[in-house]
Order: structure tokens, then sequence, then C-alpha cells
């Protein structure tokens, strides 16, 4: 049995992350469904990152390793750290990736723990609408420090859509959500707190009806 070993900021659920890894990749499925497939999604995202075989990637939030997976796929003398608060996520993450060049840490993505300029390029899939404001700003400080000068951080979450036609999703995320994820999500939100820790956007794109947002942010030389 893992035990943690990490004290998770107040905000954090342990136990609702335990209960949810159980059926966290089958929702997932079944929501991206309409879309086209939840991998197929995904693998785009990944794809548009550039990776090189011997790339060092960290995924912070990486939950059941669904990004890590695809990421890992395509190392060859490189490897993907998935960081993650719950070990519960990361049990399922593991059962992904045997026999790639993937590790899993328990941390709080605003408290990594490697030093300064450790990794090539870093990656985040629906994990930052889920940490309240000051300590999605410390985390998004803290990707900064770990990668390179020149390094990508790939960012993929929720958006709001605007005009009448989002008005439903936009009133599910302000209920479901709550209020730090709603604020995040509005247009603009992110690539700030990414450009206030040093990032350089390098794009920002809406993707399936303006739900989702895919960032690419440079640490600059
Ligand atoms: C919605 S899941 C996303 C999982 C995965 N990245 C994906 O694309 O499916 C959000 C994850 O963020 C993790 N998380 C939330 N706050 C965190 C924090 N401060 N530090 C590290 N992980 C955190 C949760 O434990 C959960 O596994």
């Amino acid at each position: 049995m893992m035990q943690d070993k990490v004290t998770p900021p107040s905000y954090y659920k342990t136990d609702y992350w335990k209960r949810y890894s159980k059926v966290y990749d089958f929702l997932t499925r079944l929501l991206f469904t309409p879309f086209g497939g939840e991998e197929r999604f995904r693998r785009k995202f990944v794809d548009a990152a550039n990776i090189q075989p011997a790339d060092n990637i960290i995924d912070m939030c990486c939950g059941t390793g669904a990004t890590t997976r695809l990421v890992a796929g395509k190392l060859k003398g490189g490897q993907v750290t998935g960081v993650d608060l719950s070990l519960d996520m990361m049990a399922r993450a593991k059962e992904k990736v045997v026999g790639m060049p993937a590790v899993f840490q328990q941390a709080s993505g605003d408290n990594l723990p490697f030093p300064e300029g450790a990794f090539d390029k870093a990656f985040v899939s629906y994990g930052l609408h889920e940490m309240p404001t000051p300590i999605r700003g410390e985390a998004i400080k803290q990707v900064y420090k770990v990668l390179k000068p020149g390094g990508v951080f790939n960012v993929l979450d929720y958006n709001l859509p605007q005009g009448i036609g989002g008005l439903g999703i936009r009133v599910f995320i302000r209920v479901f959500e709550g209020l730090p994820a709603y604020q995040m999500m509005q247009p603009g939100v992110l690539s700030g707190e990414l450009k206030d820790a040093g990032f350089e956007i390098l794009n920002r794109r809406q993707r399936l009806l303006g739900m989702f947002q895919i960032i690419q942010a440079r640490k600059p030389l």
C-alpha cells in the first residue's frame, strides 16, 4: 500500500481524487466521444510539441497518465517525469507506461522537487484549472524554474466559449468547477498568468468549439 509522503495544499482533496481515479479514464473517454475521441485530441496536443527522442520532460498534474504515455511513446534516450499529488491517480498512470521511459514523483505543482533548468519541455493537461489562483501562479513559476532556457511549456486546459452559444457551458463550468477555474478560463487570463511568470507566448489556439485552449509558452533564452 503506497503512503502519501507529501502534505498537499489545503484546497486539495486527496479522497476525491482517490475515488475519481477509478472512473477518470472511462469518464474522459465518454466526454470526448462526440468530438472524435479523447486520444485523438490529446495526440494532436502532444504532436504539436515537437518532442525530440532524448528530451527530458515533466508532465505536471499527470493524473492517470494519458498525456504522459503519449509523451513517453516519442522518447528514446529521454525520459518523462509525471508529477501529481494523487498516488491513486499515478497508480493508474504507472499501469499505462510499463516498459516506457516514464517515472513518477508525488509533489505539488507549487513546490516541484527538481533543480533549475532540469527539463527540456513541460506539459500540463487539464491540471491548472484545479488550482486556486495563487497556487496556480506559483506552479507556473515553478515550471518556469525547472525548464531550461528555450524550453517550452505546453498547456492544455478548458476555455470558456464566448457568445450566446457558449452560455450553457459557461454556467456549467461556473457551477461545477468553481470561481477560480471559471476566472482562469476567461479569454487571455491563462496566457496572461504565463506571461507574468516570464514566459513568451508562442501561440494560443482554441479547440472544439472554443471549449479548450492550447498554449505554447517559452522560457526565453
Ligand atoms: C483533471 S486531472 C488531469 C489529469 C491528466 N493530466 C489528464 O490530462 O487527464 C487533474 C490532476 O491534477 C492533480 N492536481 C491538482 N492539484 C495539484 C497540485 N497542486 N499539484 C499536483 N497535482 C495536482 C490531481 O491530483 C489530478 O490528478
